[in-house]
């Protein structure tokens, strides 16, 4: 699914060596952490695979092609074929949560007829079927969390990339949403997430690559946490 090959970042302006020759694998359906700490090159990682950053050495390859042919239209058909959930949420604030949710169809093939129950589906798995027509400000942080997880499976992504998805919540709702990715990705999604939390990669054991200073230090396949 997801292949990176000696895969090197420099940020040019600032001359950061962001990752450092990254070979690894990650097979459709596996849900993988990904672990380090602050400035360890996490977010690189995943603006990667977006590709809203271009390696300056090696390639990534997705479902076996190489993000470097992809241009324009390509690049953008291949952002709608993954989800994303960052940290803030970035929900839009003067659309209801079932607009939000509306707004992430417009940009699939899902004919419109059909949405009305994508909708009232996804917002049940997310445990918030009766919150459709609050707005994201009348919400919790965890709900919020959860309507962005909503919105970014909703399309039906091969992929989910979720970037500190539980960073400002308390344990208990980050729990809740980890239980609902493990749920998404039982339904078939890979799933990579980024996380620095020793409570999240100690409590259910994955797949776990740790990045220090850019470079790969570790890829445990029994996880656990270890900087
Ligand atoms: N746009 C940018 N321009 C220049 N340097 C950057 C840019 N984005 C990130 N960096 C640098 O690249 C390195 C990796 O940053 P990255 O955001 O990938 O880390 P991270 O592991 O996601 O950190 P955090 O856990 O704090 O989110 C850091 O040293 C950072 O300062
Ligand atoms: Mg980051």
């Amino acid at each position: 699914m997801v292949e990176f090959h000696r895969v090197s970042l420099l940020y040019p302006k600032t001359q950061t060596l962001a990752l450092e020759e990254i070979n690894l694998s990650i097979k459709k359906g596996e849900f993988v952490y990904l672990t380090g700490h602050s400035g360890a090159g996490k977010s690189s990682f995943l603006g990667l695979i977006i590709k809203s950053i271009v390696p300056s050495s090696g390639q990534v390859y997705i479902a076996g092609e190489s993000l470097a042919k992809y241009k324009g239209g390509r690049v953008a058909y291949h952002r709608r074929r993954i989800g994303m959930v960052f940290q803030n949420h970035s929900l839009l604030d003067h659309l209801s949560v079932y607009q939000n949710l509306e707004f992430a169809l417009r940009i699939t093939e899902a004919p419109q007829k059909d949405w009305a129950e994508r909708i009232t589906n996804i917002l049940r798995t997310v445990g918030l079927a009766h919150k459709h027509q609050v707005y994201p400000i009348q919400l919790s942080q965890g709900e919020r969390q959860r309507v962005a997880i909503a919105r970014a499976v909703i399309t039906n992504p091969v992929l989910l990339l979720a970037d500190e998805p539980t960073g400002n919540l308390d344990p208990d709702v980050s729990w809740e949403i980890m239980e609902l990715l493990s749920e998404i990705n039982l339904k078939g999604t890979t799933i990579i997430l980024a996380t620095h939390s020793r409570e999240i990669v100690e409590q259910q054991r994955r797949r776990t690559i740790t990045l220090r200073k850019g470079k790969l230090v570790r890829d445990d396949l029994n996880g656990g946490y270890a900087l």
